[in-house]
C-alpha cells in the first residue's frame, strides 16, 4: 500500500504531496510540528493513537459532536454513502482506514485484500470538498484515522484462529450464526477492533452500512452490552443499477461473474414478494424462503448448462429468514417485530479462462457475496 504523505504546519490548512511514498510497513512520519494531510485537501491524517486524541480532545470541550465511520479502505460509494449521512448530522467526521487481520481467518484473503490508499484518498478529499458545497451538512470530513498495526494491537499481529489466545471481544451465540458460522474468528475480530476503534475516537455516532446486516446487529449489540456511550445509525445498502450490492470484494468478480452475481439480490427478492403476498401462508419460513431457492436453482442451473469457458458457477451458503435483533432462524414471521432476509453465495473462479479475459483482482479467486433484505416491522 503507498501512503504518500501531505504535511503543512499548523498555520497552513491545505496539504500538498510529497512525492515518494513511506513503505506501509515503516511509514514515514512527519515531525511534531507538521501535520500530516490528505492531498489537496485539510483531511488530517492521524497514524497512532496518540495523535487521535490530541485531535479529539480539544473538541470535546469545545462540545463538537464526532462521527466515526469504520472502514478498511477500498472505499466505494456505499463507504461515501456513510461519511454524507455522518456529515449531515455531525460537527466532525472521522473515517478510519484499517486492514483488521483479526477479522480474517488464516486461510481467507488478507494478503489480497484491495488496497488502494491513493484512490481512496482522492475520493475523500473530492468528497470533502462537496460537503463543504452543501449547507445542508453540518460538518465535513475531518480526519482520516489510518494506525498501524501495532497501534491497534500492542501485543503484536492477533491470533486468527478460533482458539487463538488474546485480548479479544466475543459476541455469542450472535456471533456465530450466518456469517459466523463460515468464519469462525470474523465477528469476533470486528467486535475487538470496533471496541478499540470506539474507545481510541470516542465518537458520539458510528456510522454503519445496512449491507453487512449481521454485523450492524452486533454492534448495536456491543454498544448495548458494553455500555459504550455512542450511538449506532445504519445507513442503507448503496446498489448497482442491476441489484449488486457494493462491497470492496467486487473487484475480485471480473466481467463474468459480475454479470451472474446479482443471483443473490434476486432470489432475496423473490422472498421478499413472497413475505409481501396477501396470502396468510405467506409468513412462514418455507413460503418465503422457497422462492429465493428457486431462483438460486434456476440460475445455477442455467449458468451449468453453458461452456466451462463461459460461466460463472456459485455455491449458497445460506438463505436465511431471521429475527432482526438475534439473527437466530424464524420458522414464521411476526409482523410487529419484522426479519431479516439475508443470504451468503460463494462465486467460484471462472473455468477455463480466455486469453485476455478480465478475471477480476488478484486473478479472480473464489469471492464470498453477502445481502440482506429487512422485512421491515409493521404496526397495526
Ligand atoms: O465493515 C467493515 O469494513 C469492517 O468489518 C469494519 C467495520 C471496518 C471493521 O474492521
Amino acid at each position: 500500500m503507498s501512503r504518500p504523505l501531505s504535511t503543512t504546519t499548523p498555520s497552513s490548512a491545505c496539504g500538498s504531496s510529497s512525492s515518494s511514498p513511506p513503505s506501509p510497513s515503516s511509514p514515514r512520519r512527519p515531525s511534531r510540528l507538521t501535520r500530516e494531510t490528505l492531498p489537496s485537501s485539510s483531511i488530517r491524517v492521524l497514524r497512532s493513537v496518540d495523535s487521535l486524541r490530541a485531535w479529539r480532545n480539544p473538541l470535546r470541550q469545545d462540545h463538537r459532536t464526532v462521527g466515526l465511520v469504520p472502514t478498511m479502505g477500498a472505499l466505494h460509494e456505499g463507504h461515501l454513502a456513510l461519511i454524507r449521512a455522518a456529515a449531515a448530522e455531525c460537527h466532525h467526521v472521522v473515517v478510519s482506514l484499517f486492514l483488521n487481520p483479526a477479522q480474517f481467518g488464516r486461510n481467507e484473503d488478507l494478503s489480497s485484500y484491495p488496497s488502494t490508499w491513493d484512490a481512496d484518498a482522492a475520493r475523500l478529499a473530492r468528497l470533502d470538498r462537496s460537503l463543504a458545497d452543501d449547507a445542508a451538512n453540518l460538518g465535513r470530513l475531518s480526519a482520516v484515522f489510518a494506525p498501524a498495526v501495532h497501534d491497534m494491537y500492542p501485543e503484536g499481529f492477533p491470533g486468527q484462529d478460533p482458539s487463538s489466545d488474546g485480548s479479544f471481544v466475543t459476541i455469542t451465540p450472535l456471533g456465530r450464526l450466518l456469517e459466523g458460522a463460515s468464519r469462525p474468528t470474523f465477528f469476533r475480530g470486528v467486535a475487538t477492533v470496533c471496541t478499540k476503534l470506539f474507545n481510541a475516537v470516542q465518537p458520539d455516532r458510528v456510522y454503519f452500512g445496512q449491507k453487512d446486516a449481521q454485523q450492524a446487529v452486533l454492534i448495536r449489540r456491543l454498544v448495548r452490552d458494553f455500555l459504550i456511550p455512542t450511538q449506532v445509525v445504519v445507513v442503507p445498502t448503496v446498489r448497482e443499477s442491476d441489484g449488486l450490492a457494493l462491497s470492496s470484494r467486487n473487484v475480485y468478480l471480473g466481467a463474468r461473474r459480475r454479470n451472474v452475481a446479482p443471483v443473490l439480490h434476486d432470489a432475496l427478492l423473490a422472498a421478499e414478494r413472497a413475505y409481501a403476498s396477501p396470502h396468510a401462508a405467506a409468513r412462514d419460513r418455507d413460503s418465503i424462503l422457497g422462492p429465493a431457492r428457486d431462483v438460486a436453482a434456476s440460475v445455477l442451473a442455467a449458468q451449468t448448462a453453458l461452456p466451462a469457458s463461459q460461466r460463472a458457477l456459485f455455491e449458497v451458503d445460506y438463505l436465511s429468514l431471521s429475527d432482526p435483533d438475534t439473527m437466530e432462524e424464524l420458522e414464521t414471521v411476526d409482523p410487529a417485530r419484522g426479519a431479516i432476509l439475508s443470504g451468503a453465495i460463494k462465486m467460484l473462479p471462472a473455468e477455463d479462462p480466455q486469453p485476455g479475459e478480465d478475471l477480476g483482482h488478484s486473478d479472480g479467486p473464489s469471492v464470498r457475496l453477502i445481502d440482506n433484505i429487512v422485512l421491515k416491522p409493521v404496526t397495526p
